[in-house]
């Protein structure tokens, strides 16, 4: 696997809400790129765009329309070399969101696609063969082309879905996934992303990886097929290139070749037991019910994490990372079921656990969830995706426009977090996440790929320690008490000294006999 991922950190942008370089009121590449130095100086080397392509913007630019031209709001395709260059200056890599599953309804396959005479493009989406034909399982869509046709869609209404083929052919419209239309359309997304590699990008997000190929088998055979094809050009065109899946089964992503799985927020996994654990969202409002792993006064032990995370790291830490996030542009902010308190806990454990780190804009600073209408089909996540809080001048320094064109209100709140403010406290949740990045990369036992052990976790014990390292690193012991009593961690061996690293109050030692209290985070050496 690549070198650079055992270090890399990654800092999430949706790139409308970073900093608005132009005055128009959104976010753009160049305001990016004004920013890398702060991005830096988190501790983050490596960024994650969503997609900044042309777009009608019904799903946020998950509705591509044109995948070789930068959105016209965000810039030009030389605004986006320049900040690849800007971001290889600092050493730093940069992810496009690639979105191979489907395109917008405005893409020009898909309008080429749609018109009654056959053509060069009719089979880059799934179509059927009449005009009341069902998508057999999927859903589709009728009435609404000149073909004789209903098509296949991937997400929403805007999204058709493009045609990689079908593991099981059960209807005749339904093609194997070495059909020529199938072959076609996997060379027309090789040729998407050589286009970005040539330009200087390090690499894809890729959405919705999984979903390639329709009737696949339970364990994803065709599509892995599909991915091992895909991945083994990139690898083979640009040897330090990664890709990093949203598919949340690395035992399958890392083995089609991925360098990278996410571990995703779904309802009631291993993930959301940590930090989110809401029972559902009514009205865009989260309902946190303070069961998360994290919550002081939750009585969640760690084996709920543990028993879904554990059996995929291990089974895969040979082949690849599986990466915990803060959050993302389709989850809820962390802050909305976390406290500050908390969240330095949780940020601490996510940050020093194996993979490599994905930390969502804003989150360092506590960006707060917004209850706010829909905007460009995010519904509950559009509360997520608010302008970046910098300071306290208009817009809180996000956009010099008047504040009702900016493309979501920025936190009304009048203790609003911002960076500067959080820049000056020593004491900052900023400052305490600038700390533990420090830590990790200054730590080789803390890379993304050094052995992970759990060394305790019980059912009922709100504690939780683990190992990292080897001979070759190094080896520490990693201990975190999210509740509101102290306890007592039994340990196979004797730490080494004082603590490299605490939050809270500072732990205590007896032999053998590590005693963390309450709402503390301790990192030891070990022989
Ligand atoms: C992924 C993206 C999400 C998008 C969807 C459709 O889940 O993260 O934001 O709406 O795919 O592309
Ligand atoms: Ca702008």
């Amino acid at each position: 696997m690549t070198d650079w991922l055992n270090d890399a950190v990654f800092y999430e942008i949706y790139p409308q809400s970073f900093l608005d370089s132009n005055a128009d009121g959104i976010g753009d590449i160049p305001g990016i790129t004004q920013k890398l130095d702060y991005v830096k100086g988190l501790g983050c080397n490596a960024l994650w765009l969503n997609p900044c392509f042309d777009s009608p913007f019904k799903d946020a630019g998950y509705d591509v329309r044109d995948y070789k031209k930068v959105a016209a709001r965000y810039g030009t395709n030389d605004d986006l070399k320049a900040l690849f260059a800007a971001a290889h200056a600092r050493s730093m890599h940069v992810l496009l969101d690639l979105v191979p599953g489907h395109t917008s309804e405005e893409h020009a396959w898909f309008r080429e696609s749609a018109r009654p005479e056959k053509n060069a493009l009719s089979g880059r989406y799934i179509w059927t063969d009449s005009w009341i034909e069902n998508g057999d399982g999927m859903p589709f869509i009728g009435g609404e082309a000149e073909r004789c046709a209903t098509y296949v869609l991937n997400f929403f209404k805007c999204q058709p879905a493009l045609n990689y083929g079908y593991g099981e052919c059960r209807r005749r419209w339904q093609q194997p996934i070495d059909s020529p239309d199938a072959l076609a359309t996997r060379d027309a997304v090789w040729d998407i992303m050589r286009f970005w590699l040539d330009a200087g990008c390090d690499g894809f997000r890729v959405d919705m990886a999984d979903s390639l190929v329709k009737n696949d088998t339970p364990d994803k055979a065709y599509t892995v097929k599909v991915w091992r094809d895909l991945t083994a050009r990139l690898k083979a065109h640009s040897p330090e290139a990664v890709m990093v899946s949203e598919w949340n089964h690395p035992t399958q992503s890392l083995r089609a070749g991925f360098d990278m799985d996410f571990m995703l927020d779904w309802q009631g996994n291993g993930y959301s037991w940590l930090v989110r654990n809401y029972d559902g969202v009514t009205e865009g409002e989260p309902k946190n019910i303070g069961k998360a792993y994290f919550c002081k006064h939750s009585t969640t032990d760690i084996t709920k994490f543990l028993d879904d995370w554990l059996p995929s790291y291990e089974a895969t830490r040979a082949d690849g990372l599986y990466c915990l996030i803060t959050g993302n542009h389709d989850t809820l902010r962390i802050s909305a079921g976390l406290d500050e308190a908390e969240r330095r806990l949780a940020f601490a454990t996510l940050f020093t656990l194996p993979g490599a780190p994905f930390l969502y804009y804003g989150d360092e600073i506590g960006m707060r969830y917004q209850k706010l209408p829909t905007k460009e089909g995010g519904y509950n996540r559009t509360g997520s995706r608010t302008p970046m809080q910098w300071d306290a001048t208009a817009n809180l320094g996000f956009s010099a426009a008047a504040a009702e064109k900016l493309y979501l209100p920025v936190d009304p709140a009048p203790d609003a977090p911002t960076v500067a403010a959080q820049e000056r406290d020593p004491r900052s949740l900023l400052n305490t996440v600038r700390a533990i990045l420090a830590l990790r990369h200054g730590t080789p036992a803390l890379g993304a790929r050094a052995p992970f052990a759990v060394e305790y976790a019980q059912k009922g014990r709100r504690a939780f320690a683990w190992r990292r390292g080897d001979e070759a690193t190094g080896r520490l012991l990693c201990a975190v008490n999210p509740g509101a009593e102290a306890c007592d961690v039994p340990l196979s061996a004797a730490v080494q000294g004082a603590p490299l690293f605490t939050l809270g109050d500072a732990p205590a030692v007896r032999g053998t006999t590590l005693t963390l209290p309450a709402q503390s985070f301790a990192v030891f050496a070990l022989a």
